[in-house]
């Protein structure tokens, strides 16, 4: 059984698929936390609705930098995972943590990485700069998380196309159905791999 943490910043929808196909029996796993850095987004109310306990720790929560990594460090100690998954995380991680669960973060991205990665990329601007460059596909990337954004090995892509007339939010969509089904998969082979 693979104990795992989320963490997220927005909808949810990624944390929500994830905690799906483990209650469907199709992940192996146990979920120990929510993380967020936004007390009011739609990943606290799925970890409310399925209770698994959830940890609001951000710059507004924790104005220190220092106590800020204490508190996300705390909540390894208490309930100690196997793999942390950002899911839709809108922040970056500090190295500390990085570091301490070297090669265990997970984080899904949705372009092609390492194209449309990096500072500034992230949510829907990704989509709206794949269609003003004229990309003729996109998709998402599972990879694993270093200390820059966006870098870390590569785990698993999944391409989809970009059609005519497709508006940020279409491909967003396009883009999104495929998350739902690829990072629970890249979960179960990693954890495979190296559990
Ligand atoms: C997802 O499309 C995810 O790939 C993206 O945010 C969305 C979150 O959706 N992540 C990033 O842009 C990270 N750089 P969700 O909250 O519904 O899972």
């Amino acid at each position: 059984m693979i104990k795992i943490g989320v963490m997220a910043s927005g909808g949810g929808s990624n944390f929500k698929a994830i905690i799906d196909h483990i209650g469907e029996g199709d992940l192996e796993a146990q979920c120990k936390f929510l993380i967020t850095n936004n007390g009011t987004c739609g990943a606290v109310e799925h970890a409310m609705s399925y209770g698994i306990p959830v940890y609001h720790i951000s710059g507004k929560t924790h104005p220190d930098v220092h106590q800020y990594e204490r508190a996300l460090c705390a909540v390894l100690d208490e309930r100690p995972v196997d793999l942390l998954i950002l899911a839709g995380y809108m922040k970056a991680l500090p190295d500390v943590l990085v570091e301490r669960m070297e090669n265990r973060i997970l984080n899904i991205h949705p372009s092609l990485l390492p194209k449309f990665g990096g500072k500034g990329f992230w949510g829907i601007h990704v989509h709206e700069a794949v269609l003003a460059a004229g990309e003729k596909e996109s998709g998402p990337t599972v990879h694993l998380v270093s200390k820059e954004i966006d870098s870390g090995r590569i785990l698993t892509q999944r391409k989809v196309p970009v059609l005519p007339g497709d508006t940020p939010e279409v491909l967003q969509a396009r883009v999104l159905e495929q998350e739902h089904d690829l990072y629970w998969r890249t979960i179960r082979d990693y954890a495979a791999e190296v559990l």
